[in-house]
């Protein structure tokens, strides 16, 4: 079993998309087992996209990810950090394949509904940022 950090970026949480969302992951047979809905701080979103410090979309991806609220989660199955990623599409929506998140929801690489960790490092490391063990439910 693996598990996984995935968040409703502001645009989606704006658009009123959680509960879709949510609904793919369920029906693909994965669970959640934390989720909360909050404002990043900087200090916080700085950490969460270190990898990126520096290249010309980052002002716009750190002022974007602070403007409103999100929806943190983790989700547990196996195999899902490669699956949520599949389901998940292109991080360019002009590139993502229709039935995807981002295919389906978003036009815009800046404005692409979900975050998704893309290694197990990174899902441990984006997991702690977010979360504390005792948030996460034991199935
Ligand atoms: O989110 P994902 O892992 O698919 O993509 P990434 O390469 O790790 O980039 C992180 C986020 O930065 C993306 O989801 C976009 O929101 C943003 N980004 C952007 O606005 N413009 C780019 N050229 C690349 C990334
Ligand atoms: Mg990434």
């Amino acid at each position: 079993m693996e598990r996984t950090f995935l968040m409703i970026k502001p645009d989606g949480v704006r658009r009123g998309l959680i509960g879709s969302i949510i609904a793919r992951f369920e029906a693909k047979g994965f669970k959640m087992i934390a989720g909360k809905l909050m404002i990043i701080s900087d200090e916080l979103v700085k950490k969460h996209y270190y990898e990126h410090e520096g290249k010309p979309y980052y002002h716009d991806l750190t002022t974007f990810m602070t403007s409103g609220p999100v929806f943190a989660m983790v989700w547990e199955g196996e195999d899902i950090i490669k699956l949520a990623r599949f389901m998940m599409g292109s991080t360019d929506p002009e590139k993502a394949t229709p039935g995807t998140i981002r295919g389906d929801y978003a036009t815009r690489m800046n404005r692409n509904v979900i975050h998704g960790s893309d290694s197990p490092e990174n899902a441990s490391r984006e997991i702690n940022l977010f979360f504390n063990e005792d948030e996460c439910v034991r199935l």
